[in-house]
């Protein structure tokens, strides 16, 4: 058998830990021939490959980024929902031409979407979560999300003493475009005084009432942490820590400063629970083709490796509740959620 595997969407550290599992699970368990696909689906339609062994598969394990290069699949999408039946034959006939008898793509929500789009056209593809935002469907977790928490929650511990040495408030702006599982769960583990998400919304009463209520209990100064997605009144495209920062020093009159942590919560060295989970979901998925269990997804369930239709998978998102045990945590604490 032969299989292709392609990386597409934002990257995440713990990728090469996964195109190693899949790689050197397909070829020294299963015997299998694996080509690596360049820079996400465009190199599907170029035939952009490279072959991939287990002597290419090695030192890869502790690497950021994907080796393969990535890309989102916005034009690709396009082909696959075109009117024109020859941009869906042209994307079969790349499959056909390159000997393939699987596609492994690994990817967040868009790209799982996709891959559920190809096993519709009739291919067999099998699909691997991949996230720092650990919101995609099916999966208790994505890999990428335990490396972006452990990265965020130093940089709420690095804030922590500048804030209580200037009486400030510090807010910090995390990634999570539509979910807050990195804010939730790397302010918890911060020791953030308030903690913002997309999913629950906000009063900014309840925030500036919050910080008030902490200079009145001697705690002068105060950490929030607000997700990336959050949707600022008034719909400007400012960024929320830009905005948060502002509205909280006009309205308590303590000095305010923000950070915008960034890509660097997507960069470097993926976790060790980082590299063996994408060393299982990439071992699960070479058992899925061995098996012929096409269109499914390679997943965690209950804490055990398991699998999920990607039909099941395609358009959903694994969002943060108010019922987030968590998030009931933190509110039982007096941490404050903003609403
Ligand atoms: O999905 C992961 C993520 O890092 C989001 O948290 C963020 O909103 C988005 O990707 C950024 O995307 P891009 O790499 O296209 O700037």
């Amino acid at each position: 058998m032969k299989i292709g595997i392609l990386t597409s969407g934002g990257d995440c550290p713990g990728i090469n830990a996964t195109i190693r599992g899949v790689g050197k699970t397909a070829i020294n368990n299963y015997g299998m021939e694996v080509i690596g696909i360049r820079n996400g689906f465009s190199g599907l339609l170029h035939k952009d490959v490279i072959e991939l062994t287990d002597a290419s598969l090695s030192g890869i394990l502790n690497l950021g980024g994907t080796i393969l290069g990535t890309a989102r699949e916005k034009l690709f999408r396009k082909m696959i929902n075109s009117p024109d039946e020859a941009d869906r034959e042209t994307i079969k006939q790349c499959y056909n031409e390159l000997g393939l008898d699987c596609l492994v793509c690994i990817g967040g929500n868009g790209t799982q979407r996709t891959t559920w789009m190809l096993s519709e056209l009739g291919l067999n593809v099998v699909g691997i979560p991949k996230t720092i935002d650990n919101d995609v469907w099916g999966t208790d977790v994505t890999f990428g999300f335990d490396t972006a928490v452990n990265i965020a929650t130093e940089a709420i511990d690095r804030l922590h003493s500048t804030a209580s040495s200037h009486r400030r408030v510090m807010v910090i702006e995390l990634m999570g475009h539509h979910a807050g599982w990195i804010a939730l769960n790397a302010g918890m583990a911060g020791g953030a005084d308030i903690i913002l998400l997309p999913e629950l919304g906000y009063n900014m009463k309840v925030i500036i009432d919050k910080i008030k209520s902490r200079v009145e209990q001697g705690k002068a100064y105060s950490i929030v942490v607000v997700a990336e997605g959050i949707d600022i009144h008034g719909g400007n495209n400012e960024r929320p820590a830009i905005y948060f920062a502002r509205e909280i020093e006009a309205q308590t009159g303590i000095e305010t400063r923000e950070t915008v942590l960034g890509y660097i919560q997507r960069g470097g060295s993926p976790s060790p629970a980082d590299r063996n989970l994408g060393t299982l979901l990439g071992g699960h998925a070479a058992d899925l083709i061995h098996r012929g269990q096409y269109g499914k997804m390679s997943a965690i369930i209950d804490n055990k490796i398991s699998e999920v239709p990607l039909s099941e998978v395609a358009g959903k998102l694994r969002l943060v509740t108010h019922d987030t045990p968590l998030v009931e945590q933190g509110k039982r604490m007096g941490i404050s959620f903003g609403i």
